[in-house]
């Protein structure tokens, strides 16, 4: 079975697809239609998107119009990372169905532990009042899985405290160079599927000599050697692209990467962005 073909099971038994379709920075209409119609028609299976990426009516126009059985696609969509409140969770969840034109997800997360712009402040109370909403959309079926993004263990360790379900999955930014080993670790003890979002570094890896050399050993692209790293260090890579070539690219990644080249790749640190 192709990788793209095969699924991680989630803790509540959920098959979640290995590879999806990134939209963060596809833009609303047809940029995000186009670039998921084309993803459904080469095989993807799973598409992730976000109420605060503003695509999500794009992305459930796509899946209507590809005639795909809704059953077969993993939709994941998230709660805005600035709602930390019980009703404010469930009326937002409302919208994004309405926007997706669907009657259940397959994964809400909740966006991020803190809004974007007030990162240093505790939200664990909020955290836990949004999570309740997201189990009662759970126990009603509108959302197969349940989970969060950009949580670290200590986020993670206070829902475990203050609600019943355990995450399923925890998405998080990862790609090479960047250290997520500690929460990767807490995700694993406790059963929580780790999602790679950015995993080619928002493109920034794909210029790295490193990466390009491993790559020609491969006979494959920088990006492919990425997305194989992700799977490698058994995440679920959820790369963005708008162009066909490279939406096919990033999901034929039927290679191993040898254990001697992981340990190169690992090797790498820092932030891509000043990278040559
Ligand atoms: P585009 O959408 O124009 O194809 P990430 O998934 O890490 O956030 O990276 C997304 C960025 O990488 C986008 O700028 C995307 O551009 C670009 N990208 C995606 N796939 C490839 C690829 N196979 N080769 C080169 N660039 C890619």
């Amino acid at each position: 079975m192709r990788a793209f073909e095969s699924s991680f099971t989630l803790h509540n038994g959920v098959q979640m697809p290995k590879i999806g379709l990134g939209t963060w920075q596809s833009k609303p209409g047809s940029e995000t239609y186009d670039a998921v119609c084309l993803a459904l028609k080469h095989g993807y299976r799973h598409i992730d998107t976000a109420a605060v990426y503003r695509n999500e009516y794009s992305v459930g126009r796509a899946v209507k119009t590809s005639g795909i059985p809704r059953e077969e696609v993993f939709i994941t969509t998230k709660l805005p990372a600035e709602i930390k409140t019980y009703e404010g969770a469930l009326e937002a969840f409302r919208q994004s169905l309405k926007k997706l034109g669907t009657d259940y997800v397959d994964l809400y997360l909740i966006h991020a532990p803190w809004p974007w712009n007030d990162r240093n402040t505790d939200y664990s109370a909020g955290n836990a009042a949004a999570f309740k909403a997201m189990e009662q959309l759970y126990h009603e079926g509108k959302a197969r899985a349940i989970g969060v993004s950009n949580f670290k263990p200590k986020d993670i360790a206070y829902l475990l405290d203050h609600c019943q379900i355990v995450p399923h999955v925890n998405q998080i930014a990862y790609f090479i160079g960047l250290d997520q080993s500690s929460t990767i670790a807490f995700c694993r003890e406790q059963n929580i599927v780790v999602e790679a979002y950015s995993p080619l570094g928002i493109g920034y890896l794909l210029a790295n000599r490193t990466i390009q050399e491993i790559a020609r050993k491969y006979h494959v692209s920088p990006a492919q050697i990425c997305i194989r790293w992700c799977l490698e260090k058994d995440t679920a890579p959820l790369p963005k692209s708008v162009h066909e070539h490279r939406i096919v690219e990033n999901i034929d990644v039927d290679f191993q990467i040898k254990p001697e080249d992981m340990e190169i790749l690992d090797a790498i640190k820092g932030d891509p962005r000043h990278w040559k």
